[in-house]
């Protein structure tokens, strides 16, 4: 038996749009590890237009526009706490691909199960507590702000602009063989 969709307040529903292509590119990063150095690559890439074109200012909205509507300290903490790490790791991640080092595997893995978990948390406890705590006049003026990002972030973007987000890195990452991949069978 399968869970019922939840049905989101229309004031997050934005946050949430943009929660799905998160979920995809967590997803690709947990699974490239198995699938090779290419498919590595790619999730990687996929990941920092992903921090560039949406998360870095999605992070920074839903900590501007929710905190003051949460009111268990805990709750506060750890999203604040979540979105530090990912963009640590992200740095991290952001600074290899600058060196044209081969991605880290533990990294890639600790990259995709951050932001997956991340993502569900926010699905599944944050906000479900957010429109708990939500007035009227809280909703309304939340959903505001959050009609105005969804206008100019990818949740308003047209399909073909989506596909762009989607598609591999048309640059590839240059690397050497290297006596690990020598070694190999
Ligand atoms: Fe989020």
């Amino acid at each position: 038996m399968t869970n019922p969709p939840i049905k989101r307040h229309e004031a997050l529903q934005p946050f949430s749009r943009e929660h799905l292509l998160g979920l995809s590119v967590a997803r690709d990063l947990r699974q490239a590890p198995e699938a090779g150095r290419e498919a590595s690559h790619e999730a990687v890439d996929r990941l920092l237009r992903l921090w560039g074109d949406e998360l870095q200012g999605h992070f920074h909205d839903e900590e501007r526009l929710l905190t003051p509507i949460i009111d268990d300290p805990a709750l506060l903490k750890r999203l604040t706490n979540e979105h530090t790490h990912i963009a640590a790791l992200t740095t991290e991640a952001r600074e290899a691909r600058a060196r044209n080092t081969a991605p880290d595997d533990a990294l890639i893995r600790a990259l995709g199960d951050a932001l997956h978990d991340h993502i569900r948390w926010e699905e599944r406890v944050l906000f479900p507590a957010i429109e708990h705590a939500l007035t009227p006049e809280a909703a309304a003026s939340l959903g505001r702000e959050t009609a105005q990002f969804s206008q100019t972030r990818v949740g308003a973007r047209t399909a073909a602009e989506r596909r762009t987000l989607d598609e591999p890195c048309g640059t590839r990452w240059d690397l050497p063989a290297s006596s690990q991949d020598r070694a190999e069978p």
